[in-house]
This record gives C-alpha cells, sequence and structure tokens, in this order.
C-alpha cells in the first residue's frame, strides 16, 4: 500500500507519554522510540540500537540522552552515539536515524518523511482533550488491517446506516442523502445536511429538525469532524450551506480521529469525541463515547474481516459505488503526492551519484 511519508503521523496521546518513560511503536514498518525527556522536551530516534540491534525503548534516559541498556551505548537526540562503554574512539557510522516529533492537539506526532521538509503548519487542526470549548473522551483501538482500509471507511459514512444501526442509529436517511465533497490542498472535505430528522442516537430530537455534519479528512489519515442539530428548515434557508452554530439548538460535537499505519497489515486508532460546552457536560461525553465505543467495535469487526477476504483474494479488486468519490479523490491524493515524493529521492539520489564523478 502506497502511504505519503512527508506528513505528521499520530503516535500516541500526548498525556501518556511519562517523563524519562520510552516508548514504542512502528508506524510505517519502522521501529520507533519515543521519550519525553525531564525538562520536558520530546525526542524521537530508530527503535534500534547500532551495536547489536537491541531496542532503545528498553534504554534508560539521562539528561536529554537515551542509553541503550544492553552494553551500555549512550545516544544523543539527534541519534549519534556519544559514548561507549570500554572504547574511546566512536566510530562514524555509529548513529541511529532522527524523527522530528511534536505534541501538539494532546496528540504526539512523527514526521516520517525527509526531516528537512518537516513543517509544523502541516500538523492537522484537530481539537485536544484541553480545549476550552469542548468537553471530550479519547480512546484508542488496534486493527489486525492495513490503515488503508480504515481511511476508506471513514471516507465513506454511508456504512453508517448499515455497520451502525444499532449503535449511531443513522437511518436509511443518511444513506441516501449525499454529501457536498470538496477537494482540498491535502484532503477532502465533506458537508451534509440531514433534512426533516429526529436524529441519530447521539443527537436524538422530539421535534423533526435539520442536522448538518461536516469534516475534514486530512493526509495522512486525520478526521475532524463538526456538527449540530439546527430549526427544521435552516438547510434551505441556507442554500445547504454552512450554518452558524451560534443558531444549533442542539448536538455540536467535535471529534478528533487519526489512522496510523504500523505494519503492512496492522493500524492503531486514535478518537476523541464530546460536545461542545454550550451543548453537553460530561454525563453527555460519557454517553458519546460509550456510543462510539460500540460503533468503532462495529467498524473493527467488518474492516479486519474485510482484510481476510482481501488476504485470501488473489489480485483483489474493488467496485467503487456512487458513495465512494471522496474515497477514490483521497486515494489519487496520496498517490500523486507519494509520487512527488519517489521523484524528489530519486532527484536527490541522482545528485549524489554525480558528486563524486565531477570531484
Ligand atoms: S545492543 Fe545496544 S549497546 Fe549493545
Ligand atoms: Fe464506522
Amino acid at each position: 500500500m502506497t502511504y505519503v511519508r512527508n506528513a505528521w503521523y499520530v503516535a500516541g496521546w500526548a498525556q501518556e507519554l511519562d517523563t524519562e518513560t520510552p516508548f514504542a511503536i512502528t508506524i510505517l514498518g519502522e521501529r520507533i522510540v519515543i521519550w519525553r525527556t525531564g525538562s520536558g522536551s520530546i525526542h524521537a530516534l530508530e527503535d534500534r540500537c547500532v551495536h547489536r540491534l537491541a531496542p532503545l525503548s528498553l534504554g534508560r534516559c539521562e539528561g536529554e540522552r537515551l542509553r541503550c541498556m544492553y552494553h551500555g551505548l549512550l545516544f544523543d537526540p539527534d541519534g549519534r552515539v556519544v559514548e561507549m562503554p570500554g572504547q574511546d574512539k566512536i566510530p562514524p557510522r555509529a548513529q541511529v536515524r532522527c524523527y522530528p516529533v511534536m505534541e501538539r492537539h494532546s496528540w504526539i506526532w512523527v514526521w516520517m518523511g525527509d526531516p528537512a521538509l518537516a513543517d509544523e503548519d502541516l500538523i492537522p487542526p484537530a481539537v485536544g482533550l484541553d480545549h476550552p470549548d469542548y468537553i471530550l473522551g479519547h480512546g484508542q483501538l488496534d486493527y489486525e488491517a492495513e490503515a488503508r482500509l480504515i481511511n476508506d471507511n471513514l471516507l465513506d459514512f454511508s456504512h453508517l446506516t448499515f455497520v451502525h444501526a444499532n449503535s449511531f442509529g443513522s437511518g436509511p436517511q443518511f444513506a441516501a442523502s449525499p454529501a457536498r465533497i470538496t477537494p482540498l490542498d491535502r484532503g477532502v472535505r465533506y458537508q451534509r445536511w440531514i433534512e426533516n430528522t429526529r436524529g441519530s442516537s447521539s443527537r436524538a430530537s422530539e421535534e423533526p429538525m435539520d442536522s448538518y455534519m461536516t469534516y475534514d479528512f486530512l493526509i495522512p489519515g486525520v478526521l475532524l469532524m463538526t456538527g449540530g442539530v439546527f430549526p427544521l428548515g435552516t438547510a434551505k434557508e441556507l442554500g445547504h450551506g454552512v450554518p452558524d452554530y451560534d443558531k444549533a439548538v442542539s448536538g455540536v460535537t467535535f471529534t478528533s480521529q487519526a489512522v496510523t499505519p504500523m505494519m503492512d497489515r496492522t493500524a492503531r486508532y486514535f478518537f476523541s469525541w464530546g460536545p461542545h460546552r454550550k451543548h453537553g457536560d460530561e454525563s453527555a461525553r460519557d454517553i458519546l463515547m460509550k456510543i462510539a465505543g460500540q460503533a468503532f467495535d462495529e467498524d473493527k469487526v467488518m474492516i479486519e474481516a474485510q482484510q481476510k477476504v482481501i488476504n485470501m483474494t488473489p489480485d483483489p479488486q474493488v467496485m467503487p459505488s456512487a458513495h465512494d468519490r471522496g474515497v477514490t479523490l483521497f486515494n489519487r491524493l496520496v498517490e500523486k503526492l507519494a509520487k512527488e515524493e519517489r521523484k524528489t529521492v530519486h532527484a536527490a539520489d541522482e545528485v549524489k551519484l554525480t558528486v563524486p564523478q565531477n570531484g
């Protein structure tokens, strides 16, 4: 599967990264150790000692440095070995890869591509657990399936009517109301009005209302969604445009979700969800998280089963439906960005090759 490398991938929840406790995660098949030092800074290195390939995540933090606890090599946060017990001369190749790493919106983000291109502005604008306007719960799930299948699921909500009949309870009206889809520079935007509805289990109403939801799905696999319930007729009044959330009668929530490819066919899924303060409290958050817990298990059952069928299928081919427009747009964007990255890498290799010939 193709993934974009020049992107920030979510590696974990920031508050779960304890000081001086190295944490290991595999992203895009690469083992990474992440640690927070006593001074509060965060570092990320390849999780493989240059000496005999022991995991540095079993190591010990010493100031800003990390010591491999097999035979004691000491690593600077830039990946260079600065001390080899019992040996004065340190070979120049005694170095592991260093990854740009950032803490933002309650997530730890790792840049998997060319470190020179790591741009903080490319971190998707997720809503962190400490956001003053929202009361958020959070969680994560490990998948025995490739990240791409989870992305595809999040890019096509017509499955809500079926997979989530018992949890979100969106009803047939949902799959029948197509979203307005707009391509973005690094993603796809969905906007959907469901008119004259009594809502779903997470935003039920006595009277028929108009319900709005919108989300951006961004590289590498981050979903940011909000919406709310509005008086009947709002959708028509606005020409199905963007509503003013201050006029919502209920149900304004925010969810941030991130899909991180680990190995080829494993992924980790991070999520938060909760109400806007004006539309709910801690107990509303707990109800939403309970619904989400059930719904995300429903997705996992379907997607892991789908992965098993794909594994058994020689040359698996899909047959896109009308709802797949966003899936197709996003996957084409991934292919395009990945292709551009490969070109840049090849160009850089050619430059390197010509240097010795000229010199
Ligand atoms: S494997 Fe790390 S010091 Fe030997
Ligand atoms: Fe789902």
